[in-house]
């Protein structure tokens, strides 16, 4: 089978992960990988060389002869420049989703998704662009998951539950049926949330507590 050709965004331990997404999938062949830091040119991952940054996008495209790409990683503070700056130039963001996710054919994936091992999405929710969902995560039927959010491993949504853009919900978070939790947030580990939670915070705790502002 003829792979398409992609070009990762990220080098680090979560770029490991998708890689291995990548290679379940066998969808897609990675060509490099750009890096926001210029030290990074000439590392390897898994033999897929670092050529470059995230300036002069057009001669990767030209060299590679491919405008797929993927954002492969985790720092929230970037994932979203990054994944609109390739957008605006015309790049396109693929989907990785490993094959032992069961994924409903009713669920609404936007681009630029990776979907791990082990997850479940059950019907209805509308996932947006450049969401995450780590190994063993369920989201449940209509859930609303808006764009670059990201959902470590072990979390569970239940119904009808809203995550706003940009969110981080740590490993292990329960959202209960119906909860919205606001953009920009962060929810820690193993947090039960009960009530929804605004934007901009810090919350953790079984039940879930707004701690700070998160900045
Ligand atoms: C949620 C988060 C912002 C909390 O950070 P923080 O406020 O700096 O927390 P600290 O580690 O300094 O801990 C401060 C206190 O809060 C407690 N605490 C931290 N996280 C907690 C949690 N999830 N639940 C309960 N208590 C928690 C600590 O035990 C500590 O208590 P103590 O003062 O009694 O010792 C941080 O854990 C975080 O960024 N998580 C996301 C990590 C991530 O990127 N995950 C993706 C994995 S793929």
């Amino acid at each position: 089978m003829n792979k398409e050709k992609l070009i990762l965004i990220g080098s680090g331990q979560h770029a490991r992960v998708v890689m291995y997404n990548i290679k379940e999938q066998n969808r897609y062949d990675v060509v490099c990988m750009l890096d926001s830091d210029s030290r990074k040119i000439g590392e390897k991952v898994n033999d897929i060389e670092v050529v470059g940054t995230y300036e002069e996008l057009e001669q990767y495209r030209r060299r590679y002869n491919t405008n797929k790409f993927f954002v492969a990683f985790g720092n929230m503070k970037y994932r979203r420049e990054v994944y609109d700056k390739f957008i605006s130039q015309g790049w396109e963001a693929v989907n990785i989703i490993h094959p032992q996710a069961v994924i409903s054919p009713k669920a609404r994936l936007g681009n630029g998704v990776l979907v791990e091992c082990g997850c479940l999405i059950t019907p209805n929710p509308i996932i947006g662009n450049n969401v995450v969902i780590n190994t063993g995560s369920q989201v449940n039927h209509d859930n609303v998951i808006e764009d670059h959010v990201y959902i470590a491993s072990g979390v569970v949504l239940s119904g009808n539950v809203r995550i706003e853009e940009n969110t981080l919900l740590d490993d292990g978070v329960i959202v209960s049926l119906g909860k919205c939790i606001g953009s920009n947030s962060i929810v820690g580990a193993g947090a039960v949330v009960t009530h929804d939670i605004p934007k901009d915070v810090i919350a953790y705790g079984n039940p879930a507590k707004v701690i700070r502002k998160n900045k």
